[in-house]
Formats: structure tokens, C-alpha cells, sequence
């Protein structure tokens, strides 16, 4: 998104054309920024054999999930629904890995009968895959004791985290595994997610490559996602180039130790897509009260429920007037709860009702998240590259 004269363009299109022709609120997201971000990551680790598998619970949205796949990006998936959308937008059952939580028996029959490569997260799971799939190559998902993020929701490592085998139980799940015969090709961890400090992805990095060395059948190693994004001014970005190379460099050193060179998976979900996607909305209407100036809009955490759920930040921008006065507001939406806000104290140009208001950096955790809460229903969602519009 940037501004051009006193418009604010995604790609060829301005936001008030994109408005005036799929009606608000609208998802919109960039080809060039998810094909840059995927392109920089890539390029940051020069370890020959490594896997990114964007794990698509960030963003569903197929034609996504074709773009990340025409790039060369496998899939990292969560659900039975996961999977039937990835295999409908062309990626083949051994690039798909599925990580997932209280999983039925029925959803499990499923993974297996699609040769869907599992990474089971719990001592209950490996019985349950093994009775079902005796013999095969399964990974382990393992909760280290470290977790990072940028709301406890989101913290998967750790005492409070649901997620993982812990490293007191691995003997019995590889005494469960020998039950079962299954081999353990890879170990899986993920921390948390929108993790801007390289330290602590390091500090994980690193404690995996220690467990990994009392495994003698590794194929992989995977690190999971949680790569950050800053929404906020203030933030930098992550340091790609220095989590790159240590990444690259202390892979190398492991492989070495370990005798053999095992392929690095990352599941990237945010990075990849949240910075590709706006929610464009219109002024509905504005309520001066005594001590606050309400501005309401035609979308609501419905739509995008981070800023409710997480107290998570997204700058907004008004796209009909760039300059002008500038007044403090609170932006709300539509839903019957004093909750659903999208932001307080924003400094926005003079809104007037049937202003187009942005909401940045809406491409991950976005329309996924969305419900049809009070009957409302579901935003549209479209992509554009350049001066095409692909929906
Ligand atoms: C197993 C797993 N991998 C990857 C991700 C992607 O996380 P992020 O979007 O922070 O990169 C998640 C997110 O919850 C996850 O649970």
C-alpha cells in the first residue's frame, strides 16, 4: 500500500476504486508483498536443503494458497479442513505436514488414509496414530518448556501451553512409538507466534538441535512458525538476516555433529501473508460525545477480531482525505458490544460519513477469523497484482 497525490493505492488501484467497485468492507490483499516476503525469507537461509511449509491457518484464501504453492512453499496444516483446502489448491499429500491438537479418531483416520505426514502432539495421539498406522514415519511435536509471543493465547511453549510433548515424557513416547513400530523421522516445535526477537527463536532453535541428537532416525527438523511483523510504527522489523544466517550456520554445525544433513522445515504462517491485507471500510457514522468522538464503521470483530481478542494494534488510514485536519477518534464497528473496537485514540484526517477507512496489515489471523456474529455476514475477498484484480 502506498500513497500516490492524496490516494492511497494497492498496487494499480486506489482504495476508493476497490470500494466503489466490491462495496465495503472488503479483504484486499498484494501478490508483490506476499511474493516479496516469501522471496526475502527464502533468500535469508542458505541451508540447501530447507522446507517452508506456510502454515495457511493465517490466510485460507485459495488463490493464496496457489500463489504460495506456484512459489515453491509446501503446506503446514491444522485441521481436516486444512487439508481438503490444500489439496484442492494443488499441493501434493507429502508436502503437506498436519500438527494438530485434541484430534477425533475419525479426523486422524483421515490424515492417515491421505498419507497426510503427521507430527503427533501428545502421548494419547501416538497410541492413537499408532493403532491406526503401525509402522509408519510419524514426527513428534515437543513443548521445550520455551514459548514466546505476542499475547498468552499465543504462547504454544511453556507449563501453560496445551501444546506438545513435553521432554519428561519422551521416553515414553518413544517406548510408545516402539509399541507401534513407528519410526521418529522429525521433531517438530513451535513457540509462539509474532515473535519479533531473534534471541528467543534462537534459544528454541537451539534446544531442539540438543534434543534432536538422542534421535537416530531424523529425517527433518522443524521449527515451527511465529516469525513476527511489526503493526506498529514503533516496531522493527525482524531481523532476517541475522536469524538467516545463525539459523543457517548452526544447522550446519548440528548436521555435522549428527552425521547426516537433515532437511530444516519452517512454518511460517504471519510473516508471509499479514502485511499483504487491508480491510477496507466506510464511515457510517460519527458520535461526538462529550468526551470522546466515536467514529463507526461497516465491519466489526467479526471481521477482524484481533484488536478484541488480543488488544492487538493495526494502524488505520483514512483513504479519502490523507491530509487534512487531524482529529482524535476511537474507530468501532458495527456488533452489539462495547468491545468491538478497532482502535482508541487514533489520529485520523477529519472523517466524514462515507469516508473509506484502512485497516493495515489485516492479511493474517484476518478473514480466517472472521464469524457471522449477529447475523452479519462475511466480507469479500479479493487480490491484486499490479493492475490485475484476481477473485
Ligand atoms: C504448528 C504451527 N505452526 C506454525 C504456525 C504459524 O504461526 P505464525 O503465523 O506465527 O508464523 C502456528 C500458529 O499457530 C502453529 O500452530
Amino acid at each position: 500500500m502506498e500513497v500516490k497525490g492524496n490516494k492511497l493505492c494497492l498496487g494499480k488501484f486506489s482504495a476508493k476504486a476497490l470500494a466503489d467497485k466490491f462495496g465495503t468492507p472488503i479483504y484486499v490483499y498484494e501478490v508483490s508483498i506476499i511474493r516479496r516476503k516469501y522471496s526475502e525469507l527464502v533468500k535469508s537461509i542458505n541451508y540447501p536443503k530447507l522446507d517452508i511449509h506456510y502454515a495457511c491457518k493465517a490466510n485460507t484464501n485459495l488463490l493464496v494458497l496457489k500463489l504460495l504453492k506456484s512459489f515453491g512453499s509446501k503446506i503446514e496444516t491444522v485441521s481436516k479442513g486444512e487439508i481438503i483446502l490444500a489439496l484442492k489448491a494443488g499441493f501434493r499429500a507429502k508436502d503437506i505436514i498436519y500438527t494438530s491438537t485434541s484430534v477425533s479418531k475419525e479426523e486422524m483416520t483421515f490424515v492417515v488414509k491421505n498419507k497426510i505426514r503427521i507430527n503427533l502432539d501428545s502421548l494419547s495421539q501416538i497410541e492413537l496414530y499408532g493403532k491406526l498406522n503401525k509402522g509408519a514415519g510419524v514426527g513428534l511435536r515437543i513443548n521445550q518448556g520455551i514459548g514466546a509471543g505476542h499475547h498468552d493465547h499465543v504462547i504454544t511453549g511453556g507449563e501453560m501451553s496445551k501444546f506438545g510433548i513435553s521432554l519428561e515424557h519422551l521416553p515414553r513416547a518413544r517406548r510408545l512409538a516402539k509399541k507401534y513400530n513407528l519410526k521418529i523421522v522429525s521433531l517438530h516445535q513451535h513457540i509462539g507466534s509474532n515473535i519479533l526477537d531473534v534471541k528467543i527463536l534462537l534459544k528454541a532453535f537451539d534446544k531442539l538441535l540438543e534434543t534432536a541428537l538422542n534421535f537416530p532416525d531424523l529425517v527433518s527438523l522443524d521449527f515451527g512458525g511465529g516469525l513476527g511483523v511489526p503493526y506498529l510504527s514503533t516496531e522493527k522489523e525482524l531481523d532476517l538476516k541475522l536469524f538467516g544466517r545463525e539459523i543457517t550456520k548452526r544447522m550446519n554445525d548440528f548436521c555435522k555433529k549428527y552425521g547426516r544433513e537433515l532437511t530444516m522445515v519452517l512454518e511460517p504462517g504471519r510473516f508471509l501473508v499479514a502485511q499483504s491485507g487491508v480491510l477496507i471500510t466506510t464511515v457510517t457514522e460519527i458520535k461526538k460525545n462529550p468526551k470522546r468522538t466515536f467514529v463507526g464503521v461497516d465491519s466489526g470483530f467479526n471481521h477482524l477480531i484481533r484488536p478484541a481478542m488480543y488488544g492487538s494494534y493495526h494502524q488505520i488510514v483514512n483513504a479519502s482525505q490523507i491530509t487534512g485536519r487531524k482529529i482524535k477518534v476511537d474507530v468501532v464497528g458495527n456488533i452489539c458490544e462495547s468491545g468491538d473496537v478497532f482502535g482508541r485514540d487514533r489520529i485520523i484526517s477529519n472523517p466524514r460519513i462515507g469516508d473509506i477507512l484502512i485497516i493495515q496489515d489485516t492479511g493474517a489471523y484476518g478473514y480466517v477469523m472472521a464469524s457471522r456474529y449477529n447475523s452479519r455476514s462475511l466480507p469479500e475477498e479479493v487480490l491484486i497484482d499490479g493492475s490485475k484484480i484476481i477473485s
